[in-house]
């Protein structure tokens, strides 16, 4: 039997004779696994060397005699206030050279060699404690890597370390001074000990310089966890190591700290009180959990599924009966093989007073317990069939973090988010029914039927060749603005138009846009006249041919959207940033012409996903409403939870399955 469900547990916030009625509530609850320890070094290391694991292996052992196992996070995100005493010089240093203190978390700099030393000294003797512990299955490092590490960290360490970092990557000065072109405003280096880390200036910074810093800052960020992970390996070779993602955060590459993981975790907050709106949308949310998956191309686990109102100083919404099972199942419908609720109970203590759980500061099991109990009890033989099985997209959406990178430092128009672009795109597929993946550009593109790859804004030779290849062997291909525009170094590329090369597999070529800065345009699009935002690039046709013209401006009548064939594919390109219902209308074009399978037909806030192995493909239908809903599948199904086909009742979650063949069961 596999392991679906947990709740994340700080035993260390209450007195230990309320553990054993914890203990038997998860059980009944049908609780299968526990995350502890991810913030408690203090209570493991109170002095240096003094190791105290006893209450967590108490800990350990109930649960496991309730027969809950335990996954352990290494608490280096909150270094204790004795270690920040003997070093701290472990303090780390924002952009404007301010201290950042003990009191908070992620009060840590990840590069620096003493903190270093008292990881390995921590990890070491955590992990050997540990490796024969018959409760614990394995670890979680640190904590969210990246969280609150936006503008850290400018220290002399790091600064040593970004110097190398660069050393190594140009080889001599010389490169560096033309990577970054640093003709521009005399900031010419002639050693790399001249270089800083990105302090505040006086005005402006350079737009190369601040992409090689935030490519350092994400490899320092796999070092650090790196570090963890190989004394964990040597000490525990049967226990995972898993790490617990915020979605599509950037600060690093989740894609290369994967390659250190067994699998990917991920924490998800779709009510969280930072929010402008009740909850994010739900094609929001799903796309969080595609690019998820794709980090590894492998089932992961949810490590923080949020279970109650999320607070720190201000609290965020209520979580309606039946959402949090919806937003759960949305997770395992999209990949996930455990859902890890966060917390076990609302703690009394700390800045997290108010971030509520599964349990209230009473105690006392209320809705939200029954729910989750009545959830997990429902799903937990499906998810035992269906472990390890993986959605199957025709459809990819290319994501990097080095486009976002550029993005974030250049965003071009004021509102214009590398993330919300690919979004944008997403929510057509979603409401069609139509599953993505998030893939990465020089991912092998061959099995799908369309790619979608937003925002080209670096480009390199390979990645042309690469999308050009897919092209040629009949892949169908979508690209738009913004594309071609630099080259890896985040410079500006010359000596021909936009897209580059590229504009020979478009069809076209774009010398002059418009950024539409303070109104919208317009594009014709069949029958029909849309807004659009943001961008407009002003196309000339290169054998390509119009589908959608502008409405506005001075190049009114000039293409937008334009298709072109070549070789045995073909490529479409999209000048402007639609609108909600020009990407519908597109997105039903884009689906006939590749013969797209859509799942079903259903109105907005109701989803539809597969996963699937070998044998049987199951369908999941989810209400992300508190109203009732009318659906319609395109296939012959067999049902396994729900209460009538075609109906949802608010926020119901209903599974389906058949046969890989086509037949029900
Ligand atoms: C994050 C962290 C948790 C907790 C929650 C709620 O996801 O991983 O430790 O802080 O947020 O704030
Ligand atoms: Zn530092």
């Amino acid at each position: 039997m596999g392991i679906h469900f947990g709740v994340d547990y700080y035993p260390e916030h209450w007195d230990k004779d309320r553990w054993e009625t914890d203990a038997k509530l998860m059980q009944e609850m049908g609780v299968q696994v526990v995350r502890m320890a991810e913030f408690s070094w203090f209570k493991m290391e109170p002095k240096k060397g003094e190791f105290h694991f006893e209450w967590l292996e108490e800990a350990v052992a109930l649960l496991d005699s309730y027969g809950i196992k335990t996954v352990l996070g290494t608490p280096t995100a909150a270094p204790p206030a004795w270690i920040i005493e003997e070093n701290p010089e472990i303090l780390p240093i924002d952009m404007q050279g301010r201290v950042r203190h003990f009191g908070g978390r992620h009060h840590d700099c990840q590069s620096n060699s003493a903190y270093r030393e008292h990881i390995r000294r921590f990890v070491t003797a955590m992990s050997q404690r540990f490796a024969e512990n018959p409760g614990v299955i394995g670890w979680q490092i640190d904590n969210e890597l990246g969280n609150s590490h936006g503008d850290l960290c400018m220290c002399n360490s790091c600064k040593k370390r970004y110097q190398e970092w660069l050393e190594k990557k140009y080889g001599n000065i010389e490169m560096l001074n033309e990577a970054w072109g640093t003709a521009f405003w005399s900031q010419g280096y002639n050693s790399f000990s001249q270089i800083g880390t990105p302090l505040i200036t006086a005005v402006g910074e350079n737009p190369s310089a601040m992409l090689d810093w935030k490519c350092f800052c994400s490899d320092l960020i796999v070092d650090f966890a790196k570090w963890q992970a190989d004394i964990i390996r040597e000490n525990c070779p049967n226990h995972f190591i898993t790490h617990n993602y915020m979605c599509f955060d950037n600060k690093v590459n989740y894609y290369d700290l994967g390659e250190l993981l067994d699998f990917v975790s991920n924490d998800i907050y779709p009510a969280g009180n930072w929010q402008k709106q009740p909850h994010q949308p739900d094609y929001e949310m799903a796309s969080c959990q595609d690019v998820v998956r794709g980090y590894k191309k492998q089932p992961y686990w949810v490590m923080e599924q949020q279970a109650g109102i999320a607070g720190w100083g201000t609290m965020g919404r209520a979580v309606d009966p039946g959402q949090m099972s919806a937003w759960a199942m949305q997770s395992v419908a999209h990949g996930a093989d455990c859902v890890v609720f966060f917390r076990w109970r609302a703690c009394a203590m700390g800045t997290e007073q108010y971030w509520h759980g599964i349990l209230g500061h009473s105690g006392r099991p209320g809705r939200t317990y029954e729910e989750a109990k009545k959830l997990i009890h429902t799903f937990t033989p499906h998810m035992d069939e269906m472990q390890g099985s993986m959605p199957a997209p025709e459809v990819a959406i290319v994501h990097s973090f080095r486009q976002n990178y550029a993005l974030d430092i250049q965003p071009n128009h004021p509102d214009l988010h590398y993330v919300e672009e690919l979004q944008i795109y997403y929510r057509g597929f979603y409401e069609k029914k139509i599953p993505v993946d998030f893939v990465q550009g020089m991912d092998d593109l061959s099995g799908y039927k369309l790619v979608v790859a937003p925002l080209q804004y670096l480009m390199n030779p390979e990645l042309e060749q690469h999308y050009m290849d897919y092209v040629a062997q009949g892949g169908h291909l979508v690209l738009t603005m913004r594309t071609g525009v630099k080259d890896e170094h985040n410079l500006c590329m010359i000596d021909r138009e936009l897209p580059g090369k590229l504009g020979d597999i478009c069809g076209i070529e774009v010398a002059d846009y418009d950024c539409l800065f303070e109104k919208e345009g317009s594009v014709l699009f069949g029958k029909n006249e849309y807004p659009v935002e943001k961008w407009a690039d002003i196309i000339t046709l290169k054998g390509a041919k119009a589908i959608g013209e502008y409405g506005t401006s001075f190049y009114k009548g000039t293409p937008a959207i334009t298709e072109n064939g070549y070789e045995k594919g073909k490529v479409w390109y999209v000048g402007t940033e639609p609108s909600k219902e020009l990407v519908s209308d597109l997105t039903e074009y884009l689906a006939k012409e590749c013969e797209l399978t859509k799942l079903g037909s259903a109105p907005e806030g109701v989803e539809m996903m597969t996963r699937e192995n070998a044998g049987q493909c199951w369908l999941f239908v989810i209400n992300h409403t508190e109203e009732e809903k009318v659906y319609h599948l395109y296939g012959n199904y067999k049902m396994l939870e729900g209460e009538k086909q075609d109906f949802l009742k608010p926020y119901e979650v209903q599974l389906f399955v058949r046969n890989k063949y086509g037949r029900t069961n």
